[in-house]
């Protein structure tokens, strides 16, 4: 709907808009803070990895590159964006003899020259589900888009989500998306945020520490829910963030651990159980929706959406 213009106003609806405008006055002069960062409700978060898990179940147990139950897992993606207001578009392309697919997901409005992208693998390794990898940061940065749309986020820069196709292969989806971009629109992203497993069973809070600014919004959040974290340095690199590093893109992201081993001094400060991997069920047949930690997923999924608001308002 169109507003009126105050000024144009007449009689009795100047005068009250006139009031309106004397209690907004007052209350813009309340700290510049802008929007607050919505809490991400953990339970829609589960919900989505239910509905993966059946995704799985109902396609051969898995829901990896060129078999049906990636194209299921996109679709459940893509119909929840679209019903939510998103501008979404499939980008196609083919590894291995297979097709392959990334989601990408716009919300209208903002700075088209200032972009800030949230994204996540959705494709898991053949041998299983892939709940935690990755079903975790997909089902996190769906229900932070989500909310985006419940609460009518309305920030300064454009924000943009993504489910990349083809992780487990070498990156190949998020590599494809880089290239496909010219090199004008590579610069107006002004940050990349990646979720790669945030819901490992004996979690580490691992912070990217590529882009500064990024890695302290994180931090921050962090810092104030009373969490340590450390650097991630599990295998630098080894995910969808990589190809946006390497085209010039500050990057960030989240992490909770794979086959490392949570050292006794990482017990000590997270909980859970020293010489044991982060993620026993990584890259295999148990990596089902009881591979989830509940406490890292809810703290990863409020980590993820406060850094998407702090960095877009
Ligand atoms: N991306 C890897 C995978 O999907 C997992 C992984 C290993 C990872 N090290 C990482 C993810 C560091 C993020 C950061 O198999
Ligand atoms: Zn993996």
């Amino acid at each position: 709907m169109k507003l009126s213009v105050p000024g144009r106003a007449t009689g009795i609806a100047a005068i009250s808009i006139a009031a309106l405008l004397t209690t907004s006055a007052i209350a813009d002069a309340a700290p510049a803070r802008v929007a607050a960062a919505p809490d991400i409700p953990v339970a829609n978060v589960k919900a989505h990895l239910t509905q993966l898990q059946s995704i799985a179940t109902a396609n051969g147990g898995n829901r990896a590159h060129g078999r049906a139950g990636y194209k299921a897992s996109l679709d459940y993606v893509k119909a929840r964006l679209d019903a939510a207001g998103f501008t979404t578009a499939i980008q196609q392309f083919t590894s291995s003899g297979r097709v392959g697919y990334n989601l990408i997901a716009d919300w209208p409005g903002g700075d088209a020259n200032q972009v800030v992208m949230a994204g996540s693998h959705l494709d898991s390794v053949s041998s299983g589900a892939g709940i935690n990898d990755n079903g975790s940061g997909s089902a996190a940065v769906l229900e932070a888009a989500l909310t985006v749309s419940r609460t009518q986020y309305r920030p300064t820069k454009h924000l943009r989500f993504a489910w990349w196709g083809a992780e487990e292969l070498g990156m190949v989806g998020s590599r494809y998306y880089v290239n496909s971009l010219s090199t004008a629109n590579r610069a107006r992203i002004s940050g990349y945020l990646n979720f790669d497993m945030i819901g490992s069973p004996n979690p580490g809070y691992f912070v990217y520490d590529d882009n500064p600014a990024i890695e302290k919004t994180f931090k921050d959040y962090f810092t104030g829910i009373g969490v340590p974290t450390e650097i991630e340095t599990e295998g630098d690199g080894r995910s969808d963030h990589a190809p946006f590093k390497s085209a010039g893109v500050p990057v960030g992201g989240l992490f909770t651990g794979a086959s490392n081993s949570k050292t006794a001094a990482q017990a000590a400060k997270w909980g859970g159980t020293a010489g044991t991997a982060f993620d026993r069920c990584y890259h295999s047949s148990c990596d089902t929706t009881s591979n989830i930690n509940d406490t890292a997923l809810n703290r990863n999924s409020d980590a993820l959406a406060y850094a998407v608001w702090e960095l877009s308002e």
